[in-house]
């Protein structure tokens, strides 16, 4: 199998490099050697590696930011998909594309299955539905993965954001009112690849298991740092409330996925996120500048 990876330099894009099939030959291309939003550029990569399956891990993901730059959240997460899933139409070629638990409005109170209303609270969460609807519209047999909460080794996450924070401060403050998923990237990239070569097709959810609250997170970062020695003592994890932390972005205070269906296709339980993040940190502290 060839398969083209896209954002290849994000945190998806190393992990899925990192657990590749080792038969498979991969070719992959960060932000810098493939622009998404560059349609020439990505017409002559499709048609110059001919990949049997497109693995899209590139995404405009400042939630944030994406409120003031609308325009391009749209370019890079929808109109760009939407030209991915053309081109491997054209071609006969199979495409997985991660989408978000941010196209939910977290309003439930109970685990959301795939077919559950869409509502997304912000422009991210827009223009990621708007990717979804794109990819299916375009490539009905491809794969939409919506995850959540996503940290690795790689890039900017919660997980080391908190570990600055905490080495450097005694006392941290963090919401105790949305509630998700937190979810090692390595593993959700071996649930890519068994997605890949089961075919799986459609909308799939995959998280980790359990459930926590960003302050339950932060007490295990704290907690599981303090004892692998990445911090020198433990902090205080102080729980406010979203009011207390206003952000730009409206956040969904429910975001859990439903992901038993997706398992099951999968044959794949993933552990519980606790043990995902020890695991994770485990790696970090033998390689602290990946
Ligand atoms: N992180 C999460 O918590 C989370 C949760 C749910 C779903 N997801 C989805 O999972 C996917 C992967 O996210 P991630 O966590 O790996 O995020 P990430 O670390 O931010 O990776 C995204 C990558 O996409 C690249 N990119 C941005 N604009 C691009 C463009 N125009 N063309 C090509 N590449 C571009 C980025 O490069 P630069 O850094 O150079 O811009 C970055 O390397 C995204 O679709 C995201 O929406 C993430």
């Amino acid at each position: 199998m060839k398969v083209l990876i896209t954002g290849a330099g994000g945190q998806v894009g190393c992990e899925l490099l990192a657990c590749a099939p080792a038969a498979w030959q991969i070719s992959a291309r960060n932000h810098a050697e493939l622009d998404l939003a560059n349609p020439a550029q990505l017409a002559a990569a499709i048609e110059g590696e001919q990949p049997q399956l497109v693995i899209n891990a590139a995404g405009y993901t400042l939630v944030d930011r994406a409120e003031t730059e609308p325009e391009l959240a749209q370019e890079v997460n929808a109109e760009a998909p939407a030209r991915l899933a053309e081109l491997c139409g054209r071609d006969g070629i199979k495409l997985i594309h991660i989408s978000t638990d941010f196209v939910f409005d977290g309003r439930g109170c109970r685990p959301y299955q795939t077919g559950d209303p869409t509502n997304p609270l912000g422009q991210y969460g827009a223009s990621k539905l708007a990717g979804e609807h794109a990819v299916l519209d375009g490539l009905p047999g491809a794969l939409v993965l919506r995850t959540a909460w996503v940290y690795s080794v790689h890039g900017s996450n919660f997980v080391k954001t908190m570990l600055r924070s905490m080495a450097q401060h005694d006392a941290v403050r963090v919401v105790c009112d949305q509630i998700g998923t937190p979810t090692w990237a390595r593993a959700l990239a071996q649930a890519i690849w068994r997605a890949a070569e089961r075919n799986l097709s459609g909308i799939h959810h995959w998280t980790d298991a359990g459930v926590a609250s960003w302050y339950d997170f932060a007490v295990a970062i704290a907690e599981e740092g303090r004892t692998l020695g990445l911090l020198e003592q433990l902090p205080t994890v102080e729980p406010i409330s979203s009011s207390d932390y206003p952000t730009p972005a409206q956040r969904p205070h429910f975001a859990v996925l439903d992901k038993q269906e997706t398992w099951r296709a999968l044959e794949l339980q993933p552990p519980h996120w606790r043990v995902q993040l020890r695991t994770m940190l485990r790696d970090f502290k033998d390689r602290p500048d990946a």
